[in-house]
This record gives structure tokens, sequence and C-alpha cells, in this order.
């Protein structure tokens, strides 16, 4: 199964990348955390993905591209992976297509989590993060077993730098410009399939799992 997840920031395409991967047994890439990783790192991609991450503004194609393409080379993608995050513009779109056909492949579903605005801010200002494996979480809706703690790896629960208040409103805005063009994109391929996101994580859960079994079969 090869699957696009498209939404806004904070849609909840890493809570529910997680639950798809661990079902399907697929590779989950999301371009955000390899470019958190290499933050982390300090690698030369690091400092520069930073630059425009921190602004809320997009790293820009011609790097993002490349990366994506080298992991999706790597042979764990052979049977399909899930892609979070990523195509974000109209050439990474291309680009995405232009490499899958050169490998005689092709994505399945564009699977569209939608959350409108207002659910937006809440969601992003109440996130944490694990420090350790990337995992999601939120004081509200999505709390850990113990306080501050990642229940999958024990690591400390940390703020992303870009969830404050003015950075969120500067991504939705890029959002908009940017990458919703891309709803239109894959309807018109005929592999757009949308989910309300604004139930609660598990039920959201229980619908995509009713659409991926739809298109499996
Ligand atoms: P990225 O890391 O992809 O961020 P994003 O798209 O802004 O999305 P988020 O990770 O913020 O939200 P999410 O949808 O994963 O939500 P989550 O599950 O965490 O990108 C970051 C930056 O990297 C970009 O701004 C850009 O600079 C750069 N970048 C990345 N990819 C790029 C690309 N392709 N091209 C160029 N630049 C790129 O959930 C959010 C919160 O809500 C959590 O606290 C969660 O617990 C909670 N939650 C989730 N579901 C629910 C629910 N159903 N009900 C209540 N709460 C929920
Ligand atoms: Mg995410
Ligand atoms: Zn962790």
């Amino acid at each position: 199964m090869k699957i696009i997840l498209l939404g806004p920031p904070g849609a909840g395409k890493g809570t529910q990348a997680k639950l798809i991967t661990e079902k399907y047994s697929i590779p989950h890439i999301s371009t955000g955390d390899i470019f958190r990783k290499n933050i982390s790192e300090k690698t030369p991609l690091g400092i520069e993905a930073k630059r425009y991450m921190d602004n809320g503004q997009l790293v820009p194609d011609e790097v993002t591209i490349g990366i994506v393409n080298d992991r999706l080379s790597m042979n764990d993608c052979e049977n399909g992976f899930l892609l979070d995050g990523f195509p974000r513009t109209v050439k990474q779109a291309e680009a995405l297509d232009s490499f899958l056909n050169s490998n005689e492949q092709k994505i399945d579903t564009a699977l569209l989590i939608d959350v409108p605005k207002e659910f937006i801010l809440e969601r992003m200002t109440g996130r944490r993060v694990c420090s350790a494996c990337g995992a999601s979480y939120h004081i509200k809706f999505n709390t850990p077993k113990v306080e501050n703690k990642c229940d999958v790896c024990g690591g400390l629960l940390v703020q992303r730098k870009d969830d404050t208040e003015e950075t969120v409103k500067e991504r939705l805005d890029v959002y908009d410009r940017q990458t919703q063009p891309l709803i239109q994109y894959y309807k018109e391929k005929n592999i757009l399939a949308k989910v309300d996101g604004t139930e609660e994580i598990g039920m959201v859960f229980e619908k995509i799992c009713d659409v991926l079994g739809a298109v499996a079969k």
C-alpha cells in the first residue's frame, strides 16, 4: 500500500501515520521528522532546513525532493510506504509522480485529514513531542501515561519550536497558498479520499481503516 497523508498542520497526520504504519507494516516517511532529526544532529541539511522551519516556511523543493527520492529508493519501501507531510507543493507532487513512474509504481490513495482552522491552534499549542523518538502527544486530547514522559521510549516530552501561535498562523497561510492545490491535483487523478479529522483519534483511525480497506480490495 502506497499512501500519501494530506492535511493542514495539526490535522493529526503524524498521529494517524503512526497507527496506520503499525497496522500495515509499512515505513512512515515524514519529511518534517527527517528535517528535525538533521537539526538535532546539526548536519548541513539540518542547518539549512532550520532557517525555513523556524519561520513556518517550506524548505526549498530541490532539497526536499532529493531527500524523499533517496528515502523511497531504500529496500523497505518496496512493498509500500506512507508519506506524511510530502508532497506539499505541486512541484513536489509532480516530482513524486515522475520518480514513481520511472520505477513502475504509483500512489494508491491520497488521504486528506480534514480539519477546519478553528481546531488547529489549540491542537498545536497543546502538542508535546518526544525529544527522543518524535512521538506526538497533547496536554488535553492525548496525554501520556506519565506526565512529560513518552509512553513508547520514556523520552522527555518537549514543545516544538514552530508550535507558537505566530508560527502556526504562518504555517496555515503557507498551507493555503502552496499545499491546498494538491487536493484538486489528486482529485483529478481519482485517488483522493477524505476523512473528518475533528473526531477523537480512535474514531478518525477507524474511518481511515475503512477507506484503506476499500482501497486494498
Ligand atoms: P511537519 O512536521 O510536517 O509539520 P506540519 O505539516 O505543520 O504538521 P504537524 O506535524 O504540525 O501536524 P500533524 O498533522 O502531524 O499533527 P499531529 O499528529 O502532530 O513540517 C514542519 C516543517 O518542516 C514545515 O513547516 C516545513 O518548514 C518543513 N517541511 C516538512 N515537509 C516539507 C516539505 N514536503 N516541503 C517543504 N518543507 C517541508 O497532531 C497535532 C496535535 O493534535 C498533537 O498534539 C496530537 O496529539 C493532537 N491530535 C491529533 N489528532 C487529534 C484528534 N483527532 N483530536 C484531538 N487532538 C488530536
Ligand atoms: Mg506531523
Ligand atoms: Zn519517545
